[in-house]
């Protein structure tokens, strides 16, 4: 029942302007993110980091460093590159506040 609530919970955020900053990174990382970074169980069968509880800062940091490509993942720097800061923000926000 979760795995059903938490992308209708995304859908209805994702077309909410208002909505809080929080909802708005989870409605980006439930659509992108978290195909690799998943959060439940994040480092089961991947390659990839977790990010769930990871520091703000850092996140941000890094998301940024990908997007300028100072930090080099074809993965990640094609997917930063069209992350606006806003956007970078939000998701840092979001899975900063997810328990690992
Ligand atoms: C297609 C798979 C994929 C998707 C989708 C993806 N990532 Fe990644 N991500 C990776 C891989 C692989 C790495 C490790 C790259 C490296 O070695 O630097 C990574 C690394 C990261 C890191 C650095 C973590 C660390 O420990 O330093 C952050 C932050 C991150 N991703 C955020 C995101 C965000 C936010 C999104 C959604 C906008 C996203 N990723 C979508 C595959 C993905």
């Amino acid at each position: 029942m979760k795995k059903l609530i938490f992308p209708i919970l995304c859908l209805v955020f994702a077309h909410n302007a208002g909505a809080a900053v929080i909802y708005a990174g989870q409605a980006r990382a439930a659509a992108v993110c978290s195909q690799c970074h998943g959060i439940k169980n994040p480092s089961a069968d991947a390659p990839f980091p977790p990010l769930a509880g990871r520091d703000e800062d850092y996140l941000k940091s890094a998301l940024k460093q990908y997007r300028d490509k100072t930090r080099k993942s074809d993965i990640m720097n094609a997917l930063a590159g069209s992350l606006t800061d806003d956007d970078i923000a939000n998701v840092a926000a979001y899975y900063a506040r997810q328990k690992p």
